[in-house]
């Protein structure tokens, strides 16, 4: 069984780097879920291309309960998951990693829990470190043992989408104390606390944000910054696999359950 998994956003929608890769169909209450399955020096890893093989589901409509359902079903108990992100703040520039630390909230109509009520009950989840510090601290490592550029800490604003956004939302965003601004953090992380895995966004800045950017904005950009930056993404995901230990315990994995006794 997969201990890690990769969660591929835009311009990230192949395991490149796997060997003995396998589709499997993962079922969960919440819909069927295609996951591919490899081997990393030898190391079981799983990933899903959160907008499917074609970039062909939107932000607001990522089935995002079946795909974590899906992960924890078979096993995994570390994800990273890479995110395009535009940028708010000056120090983190295009072609920069940031493995982002806090987020702020501004998605509207996606399903944000797995406990509705009834058999499940009512859980209201600590969040206090959203983002696994263990696994944000492998990141970390891994992006300076490759000399790639890259931040620690920042505050992920993610926004509904599809559209980008206006610059008096960015303004806004930027008083608020948002560094960085993308579509697809929210549920994601929030759930993968509730289903007590480990998470760690792996954000690569591609544009600076709409009115801080000297001209309009474009998916296909965003894109292209996302291939150029295939190889090192790359690089920085196996470097962490090869780093994490699949069987540690975190905190994280007690998030329902609570602290264990001493
Ligand atoms: N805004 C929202 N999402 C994004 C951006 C942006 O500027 N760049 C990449 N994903």
């Amino acid at each position: 069984m997969p201990s890690v998994a990769i969660i591929g956003g835009t311009g990230v929608y192949h395991p490149d780097l796997l060997t003995e890769v396998a589709e499997v169909p993962v079922e969960t209450p919440f819909g069927d879920v295609r996951v591919t399955l490899g081997k990393y020096q030898g190391k079981e890893v799983a990933f899903l291309p959160r907008h499917g093989a074609a970039h062909s589901v939107p932000p607001h409509l990522v089935n995002y309960r079946a795909n974590l359902t899906a992960l924890k079903k078979i096993g995994v108990r570390s994800i990273m998951a890479t995110a395009a992100v535009g940028s708010l703040n000056a120090e983190m520039k295009p072609g920069e990693f940031v493995f982002v630390n806090q987020f702020l909230d501004f998605t509207k109509g996606r399903k944000h829990t797995f406990f509705e009520g009834g058999p499940e009950g009512v859980v209201h989840i600590d969040l206090t470190e959203p983002y696994c510090p263990e696994l944000r601290g492998t990141l970390a490592r891994a992006a300076r043992a490759l000399g790639l550029p890259a931040k620690e800490g920042g505050v992920y604003v993610c926004t509904e989408g599809p559209r980008f956004e206006t610059p008096a939302e960015i303004k806004m965003f930027r008083h608020l104390g948002g560094d960085l601004v993308g579509m697809t953090g929210i549920p994601e992380v929030v759930l993968a606390r509730e289903a007590e895995v480990c998470y760690a966004t792996v954000a690569m800045v591609t544009n600076f944000a709409a009115g801080i950017a000297a001209c309009r904005l474009s998916h296909q950009e965003v894109v292209e910054m996302m291939r150029a930056q295939g190889e090192n993404i790359r690089r920085l995901l196996m470097q962490a696999v090869a780093w994490i230990d699949g069987d540690r315990e975190c905190a994280c994995q007690r998030a329902l359950s609570g602290p264990m006794e001493a």
